[in-house]
């Protein structure tokens, strides 16, 4: 029986198309291990005991979940050895992660968000890993949190892993983007959609609408006209509402069907510009929404083209079918 084409097939013929030696392919599967690894312990969940909180904070005051602190080390032991990175950073640990010297360094950055919806884990509700990877500065040796300071267009691949009803992994090494379900008797992650593309118009928006009170104007037009629907002046249909509180699963959805997902600026906390952060979350998703022909932004400027100045920086983060970011963009600009 023919077992369709597996993701490691998928990288090694992107690799032979573009030339490459073999270093990033090997790299994207130790990622994909990783996420296996994480499948099967989120898949597990209260059978081996790793649901509920850890008791610990990570650098952003959010109160650490057993699964968040184990998909972190699962996702440092299957990339530490492997002699293709020269370091790490991810949405639980303060600092960036050094490969030990007693491993070869690499050429490239990886930045993740191990569990994305920690909220959802105990409740068994989609849960994810974001990851993007970055290049290392030519001649550094020895890599500072300075050397991640890249804006989003210079991500080399970006992808997630969706822990759902069944676990897929879809990425982007900005030639489009595919997807890929796990066979869970093979192992392997299999492509199931080719090229995926966002519709350019929806009407399905996502955002947390507790927080009503702490948007800006244009968001507040936005959604009070989408509300509206056709009663209102400003539009000719009726929309649907989701949240997921996974963000991996709503740009899953996205990718799907179309929509629009909103995590904006709010004034609820003046220190905070936005509640997902810039190097874990923002940037990979819209690197991967661009190119399934959607549209990211904060609403004033496009994501992907922030000059980061810090690892754990948050932005605001709308996203999704073309029209609808756009004319939320243009809200913005009246
Ligand atoms: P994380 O679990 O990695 O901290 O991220 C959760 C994020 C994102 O996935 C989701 O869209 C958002 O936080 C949900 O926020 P609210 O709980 O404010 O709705
Ligand atoms: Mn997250
Ligand atoms: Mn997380």
């Amino acid at each position: 029986m023919h077992i369709g084409e597996t993701i490691t097939q998928f990288i090694i013929e992107e690799q032979r198309r573009v030339g490459g030696n073999g270093d990033f392919t090997a790299l994207l599967n130790d990622v994909f291990t990783s996420c296996k690894a994480i499948s099967g312990a989120v898949n597990k969940g209260d059978l081996i005991g790793v649901l509920g909180s850890a008791e610990s904070e990570n650098i952003q005051g959010e109160t650490q979940k057993k699964l968040d602190i184990i998909s972190n080390d699962m996702m440092i032991n299957a990339n530490i050895w492997g002699g293709h990175l020269a370091a790490m950073a991810s949405e639980e640990m303060d600092d960036i992660y050094e490969i030990p010297g007693q491993y070869p360094r690499g050429k490239y950055l990886l930045v993740f968000d191990p569990l994305d919806g920690s909220s959802n884990i105990d409740v068994n509700i989609s849960v994810g890993t974001i990851f993007s990877i970055l290049r290392c500065p030519d001649g550094v040796e020895k890599p500072t949190a300075e050397d991640f300071m890249q804006p989003g267009t210079e991500q080399v691949c970006a992808g997630y892993a969706l822990y759902g009803p069944s676990t897929m992994m879809v990425m982007t090494t900005g030639h489009g983007v595919n997807a890929f379900t796990l066979d869970q008797n093979v192992g392997e992650f299999i492509l199931t959609q080719k090229d995926m593309k966002i519709p350019e118009d929806t009407a399905e928006f996502s955002i947390n609408a507790s927080n009503q009170r702490f948007w800006e104007p244009p968001v507040q037009r936005y959604v009070a006209e989408c509300l509206a629907g056709k009663d209102g002046e400003a539009r000719d249909k009726n929309f649907n509402m989701r949240w997921v509180a996974s963000m991996v699963a709503e740009v899953h959805r996205i990718l799907t069907r179309g929509g629009i997902f909103l995590y904006p600026k709010d004034n609820k906390d003046p220190a905070m510009a936005g509640k997902l952060r810039l190097m874990y979350e923002a940037n990979p998703m819209s690197m991967i929404v661009e190119q399934a022909g959607g549209v990211s932004s904060t609403g004033r400027e496009r994501i992907m083209e922030i000059q980061p100045t810090g690892l754990h920086q948050r932005v605001p983060v709308i996203l999704g079918s073309r029209n609808e970011v756009e004319r939320v963009i243009s809200y913005h600009k009246e």
